[in-house]
């Protein structure tokens, strides 16, 4: 019932008692493992799992890859492991073998576990999730409880999705107009019809949250990789800043969806500002990996700027395209200084891409073939596979509704590595993959809930095991699976749709329209220059 799947599960004859008395202990690499460990459990048997005793649970390093792990139930608990990961991911399985009931934050035990025997290990080192605080907001709690409910899943990292047109959500303290002005929208659009709901929205995360929020995830194993997307999706930092901008007019944090028109300006000053942001970006967040976006960044404004376009001439540039990579290669260089990898989106293909730059293919998996056998390390994150902002089943019902249809046997069914790619040696570039909560129409952290689970459970199989699929399978061991996330208190998707309380009547869909959109992704795929 374990899920992700573990490569070898099997029962063994004995039976393992947890309560007060439980003892648990730990070489010392292991400590802050064991903590978390005792965290957990200690609420649910109501004792402190004392470090020293028989009958207890041990964590011990052994001679096996980082991530890898042995679990060994019987009388005893034995966890040995590669590493501090491989420690907290047995940790994880064994939390997976007591009762749903050891998921409550309080009481419930004693619990009983059957002997078992477990050796496990992950199939790729990124195995992400995608959350768009900038859309909607999620307050310093549900990004912690996220944490919390991905690290169950065995995922390891969490792409925050920390700026974009309607929001900038991270305090910079030399611009403090980002959050001040730019932190705040004063309403949203609710569907694709236009209708706005006249609610002021906003927030956003001091530097000690996000250092809070960091430090919680790398007690979970989860690295937490920033996004500030540039140069398109800016429209709420132009909002703040408007030197930054294209235009003489200011302009409103935005309020609407879709891809808008509002892009940076390349001068000096701009390229100093997002700069000068960085340096405290980098500050907060250790990841070796630094998101910079670059997707959807429509050309118009540089078009019609005469300063872009003497900035073209200048540099001897073909077109608007090769502007956008000059300008992200300003920030590769500044990042590589700093010994930090920018990743941007498969946009970043389209005018030469910059050197050692990781590659987030989402428009479909074009872009993943193309930047892999350029020699590019790729993240996959297809839309048309992993997109949880886009709706779970056919039906009029669903209360988040984009039109594309990713049912939870979809998710389970996708491949990290592109058929094109099987075979060749540069398969060995695609580091894993990547799902993505989008936050457009998800407003909450229960819409959250209901996009996200159970297909993020499905996704977990995909980037931790081996990548034979057993659909039934995975069937029987979510049906054991969802009971833990009901104890947690995940208000998740069942399988015959959404509860009435979580239909959202009057928020009309984009209709299902497959056709419009294979022609929208042919449109994107034949905009990839080939690198
Ligand atoms: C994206 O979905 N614009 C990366």
């Amino acid at each position: 019932m374990i899920v992700p799947k573990p490569v070898k599960h099997e029962p063994r004859p004995g039976t393992f008692v947890l309560d007060r008395e439980t003892s648990l202990a730990a070489d010392p690499a292991l400590s802050a493992v064991a903590a978390w460990l005792r965290g957990e459990l200690a609420p649910v048997t109501g004792g402190e799992l004392p470090p020293a005793g028989s009958g207890g649970i041990r964590l011990t390093l052994g001679d096996l890859p980082p991530e890898a792990y042995r679990l060994t139930v019987g009388r005893t608990v034995e966890i040995v492991a590669g590493g501090p990961a491989g420690a907290f991911y047995g940790a994880q399985t064994f939390r997976q073998l007591l009762p749903p009931a050891a998921f409550r934050r309080a009481g419930g035990g004693p619990f009983e576990v059957p002997g078992a025997y477990v050796e496990d290990a992950p199939r790729f080192g990124w195995r992400g999730c995608l959350l768009d605080v900038a859309r909607h907001f999620m307050t310093k709690a549900d990004v912690l409880r996220f944490i919390d409910l991905i690290a169950l899943h065995k995922l390891n990292v969490l792409h925050l999705h920390l700026t974009d047109d309607q929001g900038w959500r991270i305090e910079i303290r030399r611009h403090p107009r980002l959050t001040e002005v730019g932190a705040w929208r004063k309403e949203s659009q609710t569907g694709w019809n236009g209708a706005m709901d006249g609610r002021p929205h906003g927030g956003y995360y001091t530097q000690e949250d996000i250092k809070e929020i960091v430090a919680y995830a790398a007690a979970r194993h989860v690295m937490v990789v920033p996004e500030i997307d540039l140069p398109g999706h800016t429209q709420a930092a132009i909002a703040a800043y408007p030197e930054l901008g294209n235009l003489d007019t200011p302009l409103e944090v935005r309020t609407t969806w879709g891809i808008g028109q509002n892009v940076l300006n390349v001068e000096d000053g701009t390229v100093k500002f997002f700069q000068d942001v960085l340096d405290e970006v980098l500050e907060l967040f250790p990841s070796p990996y630094i998101v910079l976006g670059g997707d959807e960044c429509r050309k118009d404004q540089w078009r019609a700027s005469p300063a872009a376009q003497r900035r073209i001439a200048e540099l001897g540039l073909r077109d608007e395209e090769e502007l956008q990579s000059w300008f992200m290669r300003q920030f590769d260089v500044y990042l590589a200084a700093r010994e930090r990898r920018l990743v941007g989106w498969d946009e970043i293909l389209e005018g030469g891409l910059a050197p050692g730059a990781v590659v987030a293919s989402w428009r479909g998996e074009l872009g993943a073939v193309a930047a892999a056998r350029a020699g590019h390390d790729v993240v996959n994150c297809s839309n048309t596979s992993v997109y949880f902002d886009y709706r779970q089943g056919p039906g009029e019902d669903e209360p988040v509704p984009f039109g594309t249809v990713l049912t939870l046997e979809d998710v389970y069914a996708f491949e990290p590595v592109p058929a094109e790619l099987r075979g060749e040696p540069a398969a060995e570039r695609v580091l894993g993959a990547q799902c993505g909560v989008w936050t457009e129409l998800i407003d909450s952290s229960r819409r959250v809930d209901y996009m996200a689970f159970p297909r993020l459970a499905a996704f977990a199989e995909t980037v931790w095991c081996p990548p034979e699929r057993d659909l039934p399978d995975f069937h029987a061991r979510l049906a054991g699976h969802l009971p833990r996330l009901d104890a947690i208190g995940v208000e998740y998707r069942r399988a015959d749709g959404p509860l009435p309380w979580q239909t959202r009547p009057g928020v009309p869909g984009r209709p299902e329209d497959p056709e419009r959109w294979q022609a929208q992704l042919d449109a994107w795929t034949s905009n990839l220059r080939s690198p």
